[in-house]
């Protein structure tokens, strides 16, 4: 079966003692998690090592940061390597959320190498796409999340590719507590999937997880993924209460 994860992207939210707290109490809760079933943290860069201590050992959890920087190292005040995070002991990198590419300018370009240097350092890029609402709104959005994994991703090999979480986050559903529907989720998962397969095959298509990202809580996770395509969220806010997250973990099939 393929990867079924649930992730929590903190954002910039949490002091350090209330974000251990919040760790504590999540992987303290009743979750049994099976073998194909994950959980990543997306925290803070400043916490990451911390959060790294707390889920070592634990095959079945892993820390993410949320952004990187597009060079190895050197004179870029401000901003973050690969080999700093992985140094810290995150396996992933969240890429191209749509906050990153609203407030930060990130461009479909720019992500392209940003995933390349995320894979040439043996850590696993999350990349985020997703439509704002007048996309949505013409009926549009399958071109527009399709243009943004052709010109992001289409040039990586079908090993590289193999190695990739995809996360879906319509803009329009990021925390404004609309979420999309669970038809809405699975037809837009479905399209993604077919757009790797023609890229790439059934075969590495079928085994890349997608994740379904926006306004996911306790209440609608086990409808979202109970999707054929949905394999599991992205979560924001529900993802800084230990109950609701709670939740979302055990609605993974
Ligand atoms: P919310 O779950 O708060 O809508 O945020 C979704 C998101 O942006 C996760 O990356």
């Amino acid at each position: 079966m393929r990867q079924q994860i649930a992730a929590a992207n903190w954002k910039m939210n949490l002091t350090l003692e209330e974000a251990s707290k919040l760790l504590d109490d999540i992987l303290s809760g009743p979750q049994q998690l099976k073998s194909h079933q994950k959980v990543i943290f997306a925290v803070p860069f400043p916490y990451l090592q911390m959060a790294g201590t707390k889920i070592s050992g634990n095959a079945n959890y892993h820390i993410a940061a949320q952004n990187c920087y597009t060079k190895k190292s050197g004179a870029y005040t401000g901003e973050t390597s690969v080999d700093m995070i992985r140094s810290v002991g995150a396996a992933y990198v969240v890429l191209g959320h749509s906050e990153r590419r609203e407030y930060f300018n990130e461009s479909n370009t720019m992500l392209a190498e940003k995933v390349n240097i995320v894979l040439d350092n043996e850590l696993i890029p999350l990349f985020c796409c997703g439509e704002p609402l007048p996309v949505r709104g013409s009926d549009s959005q399958n071109a527009y999340v399709e243009k943004q994994l052709e010109e992001s991703l289409f040039h990586l090999s079908n090993d590289q590719i193999t190695r990739l979480v995809i996360a879906y986050e319509p803009i329009w559903a990021i925390g404004t507590g609309k979420t999309a529907t669970a038809a809405q989720a699975q037809e837009m998962h479905a399209h993604l999937r077919n757009v790797l397969a023609k890229r790439y095959g059934n075969e590495v298509a079928d085994n890349i997880p997608i994740l379904y990202g926006g306004s996911v809580k306790g209440s609608n996770a086990k409808e979202l993924f109970s999707q054929p395509d949905v394999d599991g969220g992205l979560v924001g806010g529900a993802s800084l209460l230990a109950a609701e997250f709670g939740k979302i973990i055990e609605a993974l099939k």
